[in-house]
């Protein structure tokens, strides 16, 4: 058997008679995420709001991968979803082996100028509903002595507060934070928690947040490819790595706003606030 042949054999067996939760699965790293853990044997639970899309997705991958796939359509950002959510598996039987916290979304401009629902539904997303869920579906997990939750943050978690990125930036460190944090509480019970930390990523995040025209204008060596960043995650969490940033760059601007003298960054971004506000 050829060696590539084998390696496929190897993870095929990682998810045979597990589940993966991935929600945010509709678009972009959470479709890709869908596939690799459909490569991997997983069945699978994907979870968005677009019920035909994600229908669509399902379908494609238990044809692709021989793996049973359900959708379930819900919106993240009502408060109770992720108990009903929790409910809901049980109600269906589905004990949850794997979860994948990757919804979310940003929200463009000025604090002051957005809508409160539109800040709130991003907490609710990508901090209140992260946590929630991982409170919920964790303990299952450490009871059964497997466990695998991978939370989709950003590298924007690792960077210095920036105007416009009022509540993205505190939500993504918020992820980074919990999930070391869960990774630790666990530690030796094959329970492995980790934030993958994406840079910027050719996916529909920057289409939904209205910020494409004005993104598109950064060189083409800061993108990466979603299905990329898919693998990685997969790979870190499998491995029990507590934190993953996908791309030699993206970890180098990491280690920058770590290594950088806060008084020059804050001189930066005040010229950028200031920038930002010029008609
Ligand atoms: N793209 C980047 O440059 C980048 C960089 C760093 C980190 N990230 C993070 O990566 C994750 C995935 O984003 P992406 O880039 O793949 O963006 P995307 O292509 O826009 O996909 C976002 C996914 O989240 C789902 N979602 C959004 N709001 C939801 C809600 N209220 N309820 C349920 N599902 C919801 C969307 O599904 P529906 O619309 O169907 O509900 C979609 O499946 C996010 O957490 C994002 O912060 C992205």
């Amino acid at each position: 058997m050829a060696n590539g042949q084998k390696d496929n054999e190897t993870a095929r067996k990682e998810g045979t008679g597990r589940h993966a939760l991935i929600t945010g699965a509709s678009a972009g790293i959470g479709k890709d995420l869908a596939e690799v853990f459909a490569r991997s044997g997983f069945d699978l639970v994907l979870v968005a709001r677009r019920e035909k899309r994600l229908h669509e997705i399902a379908r494609d991958l238990e044809h692709r991968f021989a793996v049973t796939v359900h959708a379930v359509t819900l919106d993240l950002s009502e408060p109770g979803a992720a108990e009903w959510l929790h409910n809901e598996m049980r109600m269906r039987g589905l004990n949850i082996d794997a979860l994948v916290c990757n919804a979310g979304f940003g929200v463009a401009g000025f604090y002051r100028d957005t809508s409160w629902a539109d800040q709130h539904a991003l907490c609710q997303v990508m901090m209140t509903g992260v946590a929630e869920l991982c409170h919920r579906f964790a303990p299952d997990m450490g009871a059964r002595g497997y466990g695998r939750i991978l939370n989709v943050a950003s590298l924007a978690g690792f960077l210095p507060p920036a105007p416009g990125g009022t509540l993205y930036i505190p939500a993504k460190a918020f992820e980074i934070k919990l999930s070391q944090a869960l990774a630790l509480e666990y530690t030796g019970e094959n329970v492995h928690v980790t934030a993958l930390c994406p840079g910027f990523t050719y996916t529909e995040f920057h289409d939904v947040m209205g910020t494409r025209a004005a993104m598109s204008s950064m060189p083409r060596f800061m993108w990466m490819k979603s299905m990329r960043v898919a693998e990685e995650g997969y790979k870190a969490v499998m491995q029990g790595k507590p934190v993953h940033i996908p791309g030699r760059l993206n970890r180098f601007i990491a280690w920058l706003a770590w290594a950088l003298p806060s008084p020059a960054v804050n001189a930066i971004l005040r010229r950028q606030a200031l920038y930002a506000k010029k008609p």
